[in-house]
């Protein structure tokens, strides 16, 4: 199959029911050593008709997983929606220990149910929510540096460029950076294409909806 009728399948491919599609954490085996997964109400919560710009199932089956493998203690997720994945990441906080999500949007409409689903979640997890444009929270200096960002909100090169460069800083030696729709939108292709090339450890992974994910590692810095 070349590139072309290999990216017109992924865009097409939209399979539901799955936790190990673009998950390599449920899907080689012996690699996931961790119990439990996000809640059902995250589930729920993922891509389908009433809720269109959510991530896919596997998509937040991964966060859940990259969380508990960071032993992440702070996650970042830009562009929320309905927090299909800031909920799955609360879940996995809570199994790490506890720790804190920061939710950024440019729309506050889904931060009330949110901050309820997290209280009511405990565990010593904490969500914290930042009101407006990603890249100007993050260079206006309001967030921690985390063991995970999440990066899904605006999906112009420029946006997506932009919110890379603003959030990258913040990222701990060690940790993740994820670029969603990875496949699907052009701009967030081209970023990761631009992070390969920088000779970063990069993944790219095709997800069920086809939208596609890109983890980006940081390195830990050398002795
Ligand atoms: C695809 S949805 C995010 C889906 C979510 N990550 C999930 O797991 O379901 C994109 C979100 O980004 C937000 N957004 C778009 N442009 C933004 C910007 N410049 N700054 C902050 N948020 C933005 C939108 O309001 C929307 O909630």
């Amino acid at each position: 199959m070349n590139g072309e009728k290999l990216g017109r399948f992924f865009s097409r491919a939209e399979i539901q029911d799955v936790v190990g599609w673009s998950n390599f954490f449920q899907t080689v085996p012996g690699v996931r050593v961790w119990e439990g997964g996000p809640p059902a109400y995250s589930l729920a919560l993922s891509r389908s008709p009433e809720s269109p710009l959510s991530t896919e199932l596997d998509v937040i089956n991964l966060m859940y997983d990259l969380s508990r493998f960071l032993k992440a203690r702070t996650v970042i997720e830009v562009g929320i929606y309905k927090g299909a994945c800031s909920l799955a990441i609360a879940q996995a906080l809570k199994d790490n220990g506890g720790g804190t999500v920061h939710c950024v949007d440019i729309s506050d409409a889904f931060f009330s149910p949110i901050a309820a689903a997290v209280k009511e979640l405990g565990g010593g997890v904490d969500a914290q929510f930042l009101h407006g444009d990603s890249a100007a929270i993050a260079a206006a200096g309001k967030l921690p540096n985390a063991n995970l960002i999440f990066i899904d909100a605006d999906h112009s090169y420029a946006g997506v460029r932009k919110d890379v460069d603003e959030y990258w800083p913040l990222l701990m030696p060690g940790g993740a950076l994820v670029l969603h729709d990875s496949i699907m939108w052009e701009g967030v292709r081209k970023t990761a294409a631009e992070l390969f090339a920088a000779g970063l450890p990069v993944i790219s992974l095709a997800t069920s909806g086809g939208s596609g994910v890109t983890l980006v590692f940081k390195p830990l810095a050398k002795e």
